[in-house]
Formats: C-alpha cells, sequence, structure tokens
C-alpha cells in the first residue's frame, strides 16, 4: 500500500448505496472527487449522487474487481461486503479501510475477540454455535441477556431478549440457530459513541462522544456534546484510538459506548464507516465525519472536528409517512432546522428515510427544537407514536 496522496479530480469508489455512501459522496464531491458507487439495487441514495452506479451482487466478484480496477480508492459504506469482495479488491486496489478491519467490524464474535485481546472493556459475553454453548452461556451472562446473530445485525435486527421465563433455545431457534453471541443485558445509564479518524501517517482525530437515545433499538436521536464527565469522555476517546491503531485502520470509524448505571463504560460495538450518530457533524462541526473519511483515505491531514455550537439530530423513519407525505413545509417554517432527505422512494416503517439537525446555544434547546420539527411532520402520527 503507498502513502502518495489521492488528489482531487481522482475517483473514489464507495462499495455500498446507502445514505452514508450518500453524504460521503457529496462530501468528495464538493472537494472536487469523481464517485463510483457499487450496490446491488438501481438508483440507491449514493447513485444518485456518484457520477457512476454500479449495479451487481456483492458475491459477484469479478465485478468488484472491474469496480476496483477503474477508480484511485475503494471505501465502504456498507459494512457487511463480504471478506472475498473485499479481498478482491485489496487485489487491484488501495482499499482503505482494509479488508481485515471490515472483517473484525462485521462479525461480532471476532470484534468481541479483538476488543478482549486489547484489554478493551465490553459486557460479559460468550460465544454461541450449539445448544451446549447456549446453555453454558446463559449460565455465564446470567438474565436479562440478549442473543445477538454473530453476522448481518442491524437496527436491532437478529437480537432476542431473553429474559427470565424466555425458553433459550426457542429464542436461538427464532435466530436460525446461527452464530450467534450471547451477553449481559447492561442496566443502561446512557450510550454514547466516538467517532474517529486514523490517516495515512497513522495520526489520529476525534469527535468529542455524542450522546444517543434509542427507540426499539433504532437511533432516535443524537446530542452534542455528551452530558458526561470528562475522565469519561477521554476514555471513550482513549479506547476508540486503540481501536484504530489495533486494526492499523485508515479512514473513519464508530465505536459504540454503553454507559452502565453503575459507571462501567463498555464497548457496545465497532461500526467501520461514518455512522448515524454523526450525521450531525455535517452541520455541526468544522469538519463533518463525511469530509474526514475523504481526507484520510485520500492521504491529507485530518481536519478540526471542534463543534461549533451545541446540536441536536432527529432521525426521520418510514413510519413518518404512515399518514402520507409529512408536512416539510411545517418543519422548514423553522429557519434554523437542517433537512437532510436520503431519496429514498418507498418509506417503510422502521427504514431510515433522513434526518433534522439543529444547532442551539444549549444542547437541551437543541433537541426541543429538533423533536418539535420532527412533531410538525407527521402531528398526529407523532401523537399516536409518543414522539
Ligand atoms: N447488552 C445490551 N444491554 C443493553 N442494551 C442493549 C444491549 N445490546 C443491545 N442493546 C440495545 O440495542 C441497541 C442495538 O444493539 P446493537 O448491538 O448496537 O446492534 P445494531 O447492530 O442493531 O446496532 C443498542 O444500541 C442498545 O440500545
Ligand atoms: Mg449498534
Amino acid at each position: 500500500m503507498t502513502s502518495r496522496i489521492i488528489d482531487p479530480g481522482s475517483t473514489i469508489g464507495v462499495l455500498g448505496g446507502g445514505q452514508l455512501g450518500r453524504m460521503f459522496a457529496m462530501a468528495a464531491r464538493r472537494l472536487g472527487y469523481r464517485v463510483h458507487t457499487f450496490a446491488p439495487e438501481h438508483d440507491t441514495p449514493t447513485g444518485q449522487i456518484a457520477d457512476v452506479e454500479v449495479v451487481a451482487s456483492y458475491d459477484d466478484v469479478e465485478r468488484v474487481r472491474e469496480f476496483a480496477t477503474a477508480v484511485d480508492v475503494v471505501t465502504f459504506e456498507f459494512e457487511n461486503v463480504p471478506a472475498a469482495a473485499a479481498a478482491a479488491a485489496e487485489e487491484v486496489a488501495i482499499v482503505r479501510p482494509n479488508g481485515g478491519a471490515l472483517e473484525v467490524a462485521q462479525h461480532r464474535i471476532r470484534e468481541k475477540r479483538f476488543l478482549t485481546s486489547r484489554g478493551l472493556p465490553v459486557a460479559p459475553y460468550a460465544e454461541v454455535r450449539s445448544e451446549a454453548d447456549l446453555a453454558g452461556g446463559l449460565e455465564h451472562v446470567g438474565r436479562p441477556s440478549v442473543l445477538k446473530t454473530a453476522a448481518l445485525g442491524y437496527d436491532g435486527k437478529g437480537q432476542v431478549s431473553i429474559h427470565p421465563g424466555t425458553d433459550p433455545v426457542g429464542a436461538w431457534n427464532s435466530l436460525g440457530r446461527k452464530e450467534c453471541v450471547i451477553e449481559s443485558f447492561i442496566d443502561l445509564e446512557r450510550e454514547i459513541s466516538v467517532i474517529g479518524a486514523r490517516g495515512v501517517d497513522g495520526v489520529t482525530s476525534f469527535f468529542q462522544p455524542f450522546d444517543n437515545t434509542h427507540r426499539h433499538h433504532i437511533l432516535d436521536v443524537t446530542v452534542a456534546p455528551a452530558d458526561i464527565p470528562a475522565r469519561a469522555a477521554a476514555d471513550a476517546i482513549e479506547i476508540t484510538r486503540s481501536v484504530l491503531e489495533g486494526l492499523n485502520y485508515v479512514g473513519i470509524l464508530c465505536v459504540e459506548f454503553f454507559v452502565a448505571r453503575d459507571g462501567r463504560l463498555l464497548v457496545n460495538e465497532i461500526a467501520p464507516r461514518p455512522h448515524n450518530s454523526g450525521h450531525l457533524t455535517f452541520d455541526a462541526c468544522r469538519t463533518s465525519q463525511f469530509e474526514q473519511q475523504v481526507r484520510a483515505i485520500c492521504g491529507f491531514h485530518l481536519g478540526a472536528t471542534d463543534l461549533l455550537q451545541p446540536a441536536a439530530m432527529v432521525n426521520l423513519l418510514g413510519d413518518l409517512w404512515s399518514d402520507g407525505e409529512p408536512d416539510w413545509a411545517a418543519a422548514l417554517a423553522l429557519p434554523d432546522v437542517k433537512l437532510h432527505l436520503y431519496g429514498k422512494a418507498s418509506a417503510r416503517p422502521g427504514r431510515k428515510m433522513g434526518h433534522l439537525t439543529v444547532l442551539a446555544p444549549t444542547r437541551e434547546q437543541a433537541r426541543d427544537r429538533a423533536l418539535t420539527a420532527r412533531r410538525l411532520l407527521a402531528p398526529e402520527y407523532a401523537v399516536r407514536a409518543h414522539l
């Protein structure tokens, strides 16, 4: 792998076609790059912004190799690209982050082994490949606990809770008896995330931790800065630095943390790409997570990550469309509200369609204002769903 600069005017290839790639492509194009995207669907959120949209399966290694040959650097917006596809790209192109990092982050067992091997704190867990593992694992982690498929989970999919009355084998059956981890359910004080980047030269840079609230296991609201002691923020950043270094990472990455009520700071999971909790950086930070990814993978110095003002981001899920098209004019009548939509044609429940960001003098004001704007989009739904 060379460390030459990939200058503006060059072409960046993005494996994946979702909103993360879309916002990455916007940042890359602003910096003067061309963008190619590769995904199994046509007219994707990324494809709408990219110069070239390749529609093919990630399993089509020959198409991946062809795609990588046509660009100057390959990156990811989707972490579940098969290892064989990443390896094929690496044969013919610079790939950042490296395929090995992706393999660790896309598989909960490899991820937890990696974290514990570096002495980083995770919830008590066990690996599950058989009913005997399940019984032994449950003994170790206790109840309540959560059983999660090792691969291909997102937005709470591929997870079941194990309560005092739950039949563990039934729970495992409901996940298709796939390879899993079982982990203790943590009594959460809050959830935070740290987004960090590492350049080709090994220099790292971090956004201050963000505060994340989930609804039905899907991120709902992010507030910055997180309301946590300086010590906890520094610890979370040091852990993120260790992850970046341990993976020999080049690019942007997010570490999700649990802050337990007893004060423990535990790593939940690693996302080897821009992260939903970093969407507010687009409007609220000097450098967005997407520009930071461009800088990192193209060999530049990393940008300043300071927060310009306290900020909040609320997700707009497909559920908001249940009474018809949201009232965009009502939300945009608030002049401080920034609306981001991802260009997705169909609004299914739980599907991430867009988000709103608000900057304000305090984080509480930013949060209230963003929530108000979302209610204005679909007032009747908001009442029914207690938004
Ligand atoms: N062990 C746990 N204890 C408490 N809450 C959990 C636990 N595991 C998951 N959750 C909740 O579910 C959310 C989604 O789980 P996560 O493992 O991050 O999967 P995903 O890949 O879907 O983001 C978490 O952000 C958290 O709110
Ligand atoms: Mg998560």
